[in-house]
């Protein structure tokens, strides 16, 4: 399995997500500001492997804080990470855990404190694997055998600390025995569909066709694509679903066509204190990101430019949503809640 990111005695290891599909190379962080910038730059991205290196960064940080000054460091230190991306709630679900492990530490030795931080990091990265294959488990069945599945974006091995949250229901159903194939939309402008799906999908050996984002349509209308998953970044208590720039055009397609569109994600991707997906954060990144590809220029010079990162996709076009708890149906409200609260 792809190893997206790991603990090492020299910093945190992550793969380099901006050099695939031709380079395969792992950058190290030595310190939480290289973590807090390797999410930034998108060296590190998708909601869960966001969490898991923020929650590494948090501990990383942790061994360096001097003694004198542990607790106003250590606050710092949270509110870096937190600054960097703000549409994954996962970031700060797995900040927020930190905080409230060193909280519960008060008063103990802060060797021991350190040695936790680093342990909760871990469990964290391991956590997120099993989720991912429970998430599976309850994805796979909903999966029509013998067509394609088409996903938008990567919510993959390289989203997450492994196996992936849309692709780890893809997988779970290839496992199952199913026969099917995957469309990986390319996803303009950052090309994690292209670079990446594609790239983790073919090491499997699993099926799958390269399209632009603009034949996704074409494709739903053809009577081959069995169903639509996909990732999020946030879900509101409603079941709003935040996720990747160009999902929410994938999602009404599917609904026009009579496709199940099911999103498949953590439960740690909820955000229930959110009534609906309109207060969701929505990141606004660089306009170099439209005009130039990899460095080289798409568009005229002074070109205006818009690059909203994600949209939100109106629950009523989300025919499921697939934890690691279970599959959530409308109405959203009461079956989220239900699952949170382990009902
Ligand atoms: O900007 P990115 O690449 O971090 O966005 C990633 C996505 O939108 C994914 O679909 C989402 O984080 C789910 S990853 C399991």
């Amino acid at each position: 399995m792809i190893e997206t990111l790991r603990w090492t005695d020299k910093g945190v290891e992550m793969i380099d997500q901006t050099r695939l599909p031709h380079v395969e190379e792992f950058v190290l962080c030595r310190d939480y500001q290289e973590v807090a910038t390797a999410i930034r730059d998108m060296i590190i991205r998708g909601a869960p492997a966001i969490g898991v290196a923020a929650a590494m960064g948090v501990a990383l940080g942790a061994q360096q804080a001097g003694d004198d000054t542990f607790d106003s460091e250590f606050a710092e230190i949270c509110a870096t990470l937190a600054a960097t991306r703000p549409t994954a709630v996962n970031l700060f679900w797995g900040i927020e855990r930190m905080k409230r492990l060193r909280e519960s530490m008060s008063g103990q030795p802060l060797a021991a404190v350190r040695a936790r931080l680093v342990a909760e990091a871990q469990i964290i990265h391991d956590e997120d694997i099993a989720i991912n294959r429970r998430i599976g488990a309850h994805g796979a069945p909903l999966v029509p055998d013998g067509k394609t599945v088409l996903t938008h974006c990567n919510a993959g091995a390289l989203a997450t600390a492994g196996y992936g949250t849309a692709l780890g229901v893809i997988r779970a159903a290839v496992e199952a025995g199913k026969k099917i194939d995957v469309f990986a939309d390319e996803t303009r402008p950052f090309l994690q569909g292209s670079r990446l799906t594609v790239w983790e999908l073919q090491k499997d050996g699993i099926d799958t066709t390269l399209i632009t984002d603009n034949m996704a349509g074409h494709f739903l209308r053809s009577g081959r694509i069995g169903c639509v998953v996909v990732g999020a970044d946030r879900i509101a208590g409603n079941g709003d679903v935040a996720n990747k720039i160009g999902t929410y055009s994938v999602a009404v397609l599917a609904k026009e066509n009579g496709i199940p569109f099911y999103v498949a994600a953590p439960i740690s991707t909820l955000d229930l204190t959110l009534d609906t997906g309109d207060k969701i954060p929505i990141e606004e990144r660089a306009a170099s990101e439209v005009t130039a590809m990899f460095g080289h220029k798409v568009a005229p010079e002074g070109t205006k430019v818009k690059n909203p990162a994600f949209d939100v996709t109106p629950n009523r076009y989300v025919s499921a949503i697939i934890t690691e708890r279970g599959v959530a149906r409308a109405p959203f409200e009461k079956s989220l809640r239900e699952l949170v609260e382990g009902k």
